[in-house]
């Protein structure tokens, strides 16, 4: 019998408390990538103790700069003396994707090994290397790694042909200190990105236009020491406020930043549940009657596709049939089969998955395949008659501080345990 870790959850406890909202790791993680493009000293504040923060973390001391974490705050100094992100951990975490711009504009090479991560589709990079080959710089491949370099990078017009995240937070950091003007066309417009742009421009970079579809970078020689904090995390307020959906109870999230919620917050609005901000808390309540929605996920501004499988298990509680129509990857649906297990009614068409939430659910031994996923899993487990069994802890650990723990503060029957998964 294999040892395993895993959550055990008794669904219908309500959940009422107060949860702190942390930095968001996806604003966190390009953040640290970026304090590598000066020796000055570069503070993070709030960020979360979660394991992609401390594989970042490692992978920044394998590139040869200093780090250290006092409480939330990660601090960063010295110059990169490697170029080469080490193999074993590219293939740990996609985050070490975001090193790439960085390091690039740093030292005029890099070399990556297959980047890892969650398996949520195929994750390519072509419009990150089509953008450095448009500022000059060489892309080459070999068996499992790819290698960037370039004697200059020089400004210019770079159109983005999907406003991919990670395409243009590297970008931007690549067109910090070229020469010239640089504009992404078509940038993507995520909040973690106006976030990076805070720092650079903290450092003394001269950039204009995050959050929109043009971002405009001229190039500066130098870049200096800052501390800068990252914005909320929007994804795990959202899916605090799913847990709250489906198990009822009233929740203030302090610190969640409204302005970037939009999205996010809307499908949870029916005549069933109560949201005000006020101050920098967000308060919910819900009275776990869940109304049927139609949701599609895309880019920022729309509905987050980190947040698809947190709602689909809103929508596995909510009478008549539901829809959620993923359009960001092509493969963000192995929490479906998990879901069934619970006696979800899930029917996927093509990138559609319809949900009939009249059955009621049943708690289950499920296994997460990614962080969201798992997520969803929790979600959905919180609000099921029974006790549910998650393993799969190492990807929800990615990006959820201690998950267990903010629902149990909350009142959840949750609790990471060891042993032999129930059959
Ligand atoms: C970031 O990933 C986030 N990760 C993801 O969060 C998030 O789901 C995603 O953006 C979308 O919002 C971090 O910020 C660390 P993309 P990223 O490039 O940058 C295609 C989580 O759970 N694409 O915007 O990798 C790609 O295949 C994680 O916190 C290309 O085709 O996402 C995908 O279909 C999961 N070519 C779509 O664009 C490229 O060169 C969106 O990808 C790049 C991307």
């Amino acid at each position: 019998m294999t040892e395993k870790t895993y959550l055990r959850v008794k669904g219908g406890s309500p959940l009422c408390g107060t949860y702190n909202v942390h930095g968001a790791k996806n604003a966190v993680l390009p953040m640290l990538a970026a304090s590598v493009m000066t020796e000055d000293e570069v503070t993070v504040t709030d960020c979360p103790y979660i394991s992609d923060v401390d594989d970042m973390t490692e992978v920044l001391r394998a590139l040869g700069v200093a780090v250290s974490r006092r409480g939330r705050d990660v601090t960063v100094s010295g110059k990169p003396t490697l170029t080469e992100i080490p193999p074993h951990l590219a293939c740990a975490m996609r985050s070490s994707v975001f090193m790439l711009g960085a390091l690039l504009a740093e030292t005029g090479e890099v070399r990556l090994f297959t980047p890892g991560g969650c398996r949520i589709g195929a994750r390519p990079l072509d419009i990150h290397f089509d953008g450095f080959r448009r500022l000059g710089a060489c892309v080459e491949y070999g068996e499992d790694y790819v290698l960037c370099h370039a004697e200059k990078l020089t400004g210019a017009d770079v159109i983005l042909k999907y406003p991919s995240v990670g395409a243009t937070e590297n970008l931007i950091m690549a067109a910090v200190k070229a020469e010239g003007r640089t504009r992404l066309i078509g940038a993507a417009r995520e909040p973690e990105i106006v976030s990076l742009v805070r720092l650079l421009v903290k450092m003394g970079a001269d950039i204009a236009g995050e959050g929109t579809p043009v971002i405009t970078v001229n190039g500066v020689r130098e870049l200096e020491g800052a501390v800068c904090a990252p914005v909320a995390d929007r994804i795990v307020t959202g899916t605090v406020m799913a847990a709250v959906a489906v198990a009822g109870g009233r929740v203030e999230l302090n610190g969640a930043d409204a302005s970037c919620l939009g999205a996010v917050i809307s499908p949870f609005l029916s005549s069933h549940t109560y949201l005000v901000e006020h101050g920098g808390v967000l308060v919910f309540e819900s009275d776990r009657v869940l109304a049927a929605t139609d949701v599609v996920t895309g880019p920022y501004p729309l509905f987050p596709t980190d947040m698809q499988a947190p709602f689909m298990a809103c929508q596995c509680y909510a009478s008549g049939m539901s829809s959620m129509r993923e359009t960001v990857f092509e493969d963000r649906f192995a929490h479906v089969a998990e879901l069934r297990k619970m006696g979800a009614d899930i029917a996927l068409a093509g990138n559609t998955a319809f949900v009939d939430g009249s059955r009621g659910m049943k708690g289950a031994v499920m296994h997460a395949a990614d962080l969201r996923g798992g997520a969803g899993l929790l979600v959905a487990a919180l609000g099921a008659e029974g006790e549910s069994f998650i393993d799969g802890l190492r990807y929800l650990d990615r990006g959820y501080e201690n998950i267990e723990r903010i629902m149990s503060n909350l009142g959840g029957k949750v609790v990471r345990e060891s042993g032999s998964l129930p059959e």
